[in-house]
């Protein structure tokens, strides 16, 4: 055995396809850190709507993703794999995982591994790698929002839409937000919106379009598609530019695409999961010089809006599942 490492540990597994409760606990090992990943011992581990799709079932899982969910988080390298050399062993770090976060340890390259934030706890730290790393590949490195531009957050409440609000805040944008009820909005105008339209309530086309004298918004960033999707066209001014990172309203519509031509407007999305370890490399990177700064200079909040032990697991998933959340579900073994 190593020291003070057992050799098996206690994770979550999905028993077979299916709801809440075919989360269980298990007994797998310890995974040996391979050459170039670093060993963690797991503090925290953010909860994300990928891990409900892949508990059902209906979730696209990358060739060699391991079977145990969480893509993501905090705690302590305690072992270092060959050929690393940027971590220590006692290393309090957050990172970005393909699977296996839901148990007490992960191996993960060192590549996909960031510094815990200055002034975050090593709990909060395990619900910010996947948000951010997706907010930064979608909203800066895709579409490009720039200072003085006008942005829509669709989803504002999710940790998705809480840290595009606070990113696209910090780099110098409007930013105009949806959520599903006015406790939610408020909390999105809490982190920096500029404008929150409860969508249940108000029309966020014709919100926006006000907002902006007619003009519509410079960039989207959504997960909700469907019947949101011409809307989103509609919405959009000259040039404007529309992201998607999920669908949940539906892939399938029909849009009026003379909009895109007419407007030069750009569509586009992406995946994380799935991406080579060196293109979630460049990403972390490009995070850790760009973005960790702005929690020491206090631009950033964490939005931890509830723990449950691994154990819990099943009932993080159905609060998830209900949407009462309003920023990160952690689980904490
Ligand atoms: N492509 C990628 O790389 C990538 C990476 C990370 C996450 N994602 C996706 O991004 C989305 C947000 O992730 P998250 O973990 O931040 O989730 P989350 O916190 O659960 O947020 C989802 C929010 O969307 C709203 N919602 C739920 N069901 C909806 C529906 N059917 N129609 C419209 N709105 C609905 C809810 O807020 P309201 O009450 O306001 O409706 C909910 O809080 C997920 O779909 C996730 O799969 C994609």
């Amino acid at each position: 055995m190593r020291a003070n490492i057992p050799a098996t540990q206690t994770v979550i597994e999905i028993k077979q396809p299916g709801g809440p409760d075919v989360l269980v606990p298990a007994t797998r090992p310890v995974p040996e850190p391979k050459t170039g990943e670093v060993l963690i011992r797991i503090t925290a581990a953010g909860v994300n709507r990928a891990d409900c799709l892949q508990r059902m079932g209906r979730y696209p899982m990358p060739p060699g993703a391991p079977d145990i969910p969480g893509l993501e988080c905090s705690g302590t390298i305690v072992k270092i794999g060959d050929g690393v050399a940027e971590w220590r062993e006692g290393d309090q770090v957050c990172a970005l995982l393909i699977g296996d976060g839901y148990g007490e340890y992960a191996a993960v390259p060192a590549v996909q591994c960031l510094p815990v934030p200055a002034g975050v706890s090593l709990v909060d730290a395990g619900g910010l790698p996947e948000t951010f790393c997706t907010v930064w590949t979608n909203v800066f490195d895709r579409i490009h929002l720039k200072a003085g531009e006008i942005f829509l957050q669709q989803g504002g409440s999710s940790g998705i839409g809480m840290t595009a609000i606070q990113l696209a805040k910090a780099f110098g944008a409007t930013v105009l937000t949806t959520a599903g009820s006015d406790e939610k909005c408020q909390a999105c105008r809490d982190y920096g919106a500029d404008l929150a339209i409860n969508y249940r309530t108000q029309d966020f086309v014709e919100v926006a379009k006000a907002f902006t004298n007619g003009r519509g918004v410079d960039a989207i960033f959504d997960m909700v598609g469907g019947d949101y999707i011409p809307r989103e066209l509609d919405l959009l001014a000259p040039e404007g530019r529309l992201c998607f990172v999920a669908l949940m309203r539906g892939a399938r519509v029909e849009a009026d695409f003379g909009l895109i031509q007419r407007k030069h407007l750009t569509v586009t999305g992406s995946t994380l999961r799935p991406r080579p370890v060196a293109e979630k490399a460049a990403i972390i990177a490009s995070l850790r010089e760009k973005v960790w700064p702005l929690w020491a200079a206090g631009k950033l909040r964490t939005f931890t809006y509830r723990r449950f032990s691994l154990t819990e697991a099943a009932e993080a998933h159905r609060l998830m599942e209900s949407s009462r959340h309003i920023g990160k579900i952690l689980l904490v073994p």
